[in-house]
């Protein structure tokens, strides 16, 4: 079922969606909006949790919390029995600070800093996947100056291209993330790992993109990443003990998207690997997944109140709201399709279609080009789908706007799980130079 399809109407006629009143919730807390469903976010984690154990495969599935981090979904990640893919200090700082546990959180990125290595090892978490051959040393000598072994996995690029909008597609050679199997860098860094004398090789990882819908390239990718570590230990006598295949599971933004259930991409890449491993006798290894966007995506919306209404003569329609790109520049930065409805006129017919656009200082700040909605006036509470995942991830101040609140909801129940950023903490930050406090030239 599509996202807005999974919403009520209530007796005023108003759109419910986990159980809370929509135009209510907009009164309440104010708009924009980030809305939050907590069973649907949690029904995702279970449905994941179940795929191993219907398989009977062992490991671990990570949420990859760049899709949306805050103190609330590291808790509930927690309680649903996952780890934690956190890709920053913020990241690792915000799950640690919700008491997250270190030992189920791995440390992503291509250029980790210093700092951010000394955090993760200090925290004990459990392991960080190293993505270059310099940041074997860095993280050797700082697992050397803290006393501690360090547990890394490799993040190769196993050479696959999944179908999936370019700048979100990692699988691929010419990309800044992993090394790659084919030209003999990933060995190269297995080699350099097992030489140094604190870290411990315990994992492979990799990657193929994000938003994809096809099955074909996960099992492509799965079969070489167990190839790959088959001839790790082969050439080098490492048995590697876990494989992990990363996110990427696509999500339903508009009626044209048509993924396949979350769980079942799991639970064939699951059999697969099984499958594959046990014909390369590397029975006993972990399998480890990263899903971020499959987790929060459709478990969220954003609401938005309508303020003018501007028509242009055979031209079109602009509807505009009180959010935008700034906090979904989704659209703006990858093109993205949304979808859209009135929450406080469900039961209105559509009209013809309009522009629902964003209310920063930017004519591409247009949230849906062709939005097919009941006639539209100030006031109106618009709901858009699907923004779980990289809407508040990617938020910005840009034009000095706040960062919107969120609210979890469950069961007619809601409470803010992020308050609204106010005038206050935007200008927190700002000095004025010495020589400007005089108030002359
Ligand atoms: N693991 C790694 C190493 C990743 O790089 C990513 C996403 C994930 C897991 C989670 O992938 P997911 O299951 O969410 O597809 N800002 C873009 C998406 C960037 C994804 C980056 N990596 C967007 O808004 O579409």
């Amino acid at each position: 079922m599509r996202p807005w399809e999974k919403t009520e109407i209530n007796e005023r006629g108003n759109m419910t969606f986990a159980g809370c009143d929509l135009v209510e919730l907009a009164k309440e807390y104010g708009t924009p909006l980030y809305v939050l469903d907590e069973q649907a976010v949690r029904k995702v984690c279970r449905g994941f949790v179940g795929c191993f154990e219907r398989t009977g495969a062992k490991g671990r599935v990570y949420y990859a919390s760049k899709a949306l981090s805050t103190a609330a979904i590291y808790k509930i990640a927690a309680q649903e029995g996952l780890g934690a893919d956190v890709v920053s200090g913020g990241e690792l700082y915000t799950a640690l600070s919700a008491g997250f546990p270190a030992e189920n959180i791995e440390l992503h990125g291509n250029n980790k800093t210093l700092p951010e290595i000394e955090m993760a090892l200090r925290a004990g978490v459990h392991a960080l996947v190293v993505d270059s051959h310099e940041e074997i040393g860095l993280i050797d000598s700082a697992a050397a100056s803290l006393g501690v072994t360090a547990c890394v996995s490799l993040r190769v690029k196993p050479g696959v291209e999944a179908h999936t909008h370019e700048y979100v597609m990692t699988g691929i050679d010419d990309c800044k993330f992993g090394l790659g199997i084919d030209d003999g860098e990933a060995l190269r860094a297995v080699r350099e790992i097992a030489s140094c004398k604190n870290l411990k090789l315990v994992g492979l990882h990799c990657h193929i993109g994000s938003q994809i819908f096809e099955l074909e390239p996960f099992l492509i990718a799965a079969d070489r990443m167990v190839e790959f570590a088959a001839s790790v230990r082969e050439t080098c006598g490492i048995a590697v003990e876990e494989i992990n295949m990363g996110g990427g599971y696509g999500i339903m933004y508009t009626e044209a998207d048509a993924p396949m259930e979350p769980y079942d991409y799991l639970e064939q890449l699951l059999t697969r690997l099984l499958a594959r491993c046990k014909e390369a006798g590397l029975d006993g290894m972990r399998f480890a997944v990263e899903p971020g966007r499959s987790i929060v995506g459709e478990a969220g919306l954003t609401l938005y109140t309508v303020g003018t209404v501007k028509h242009i003569p055979n031209v079109r329609t602009y509807v505009s709201v009180d959010g935008g790109m700034g906090d979904n520049p989704r659209q703006i930065l990858y093109g993205s399709l949304y979808t859209a409805r009135l929450a406080n006129k469900r039961n209105e017919p559509v009209g013809e279609s309009g522009a629902v656009a964003g209310r920063f200082c930017e004519s591409g700040d247009i949230l849906i080009k062709e939005a097919p909605l009941p006639r539209c006036e100030a006031g109106d509470t618009l709901a858009v789908f699907s923004t779980g995942a990289y809407n508040y991830a990617m938020a910005s101040n840009y034009n000095r706007v706040p960062i919107p609140a969120m609210v979890l909801c469950r069961e007619g129940e809601s409470a803010l799980i992020v308050r609204r950023q106010t005038y206050e903490q935007l200008v927190e930050n700002d000095l004025v130079a010495p020589w400007l406090e005089d108030d002359k030239a």
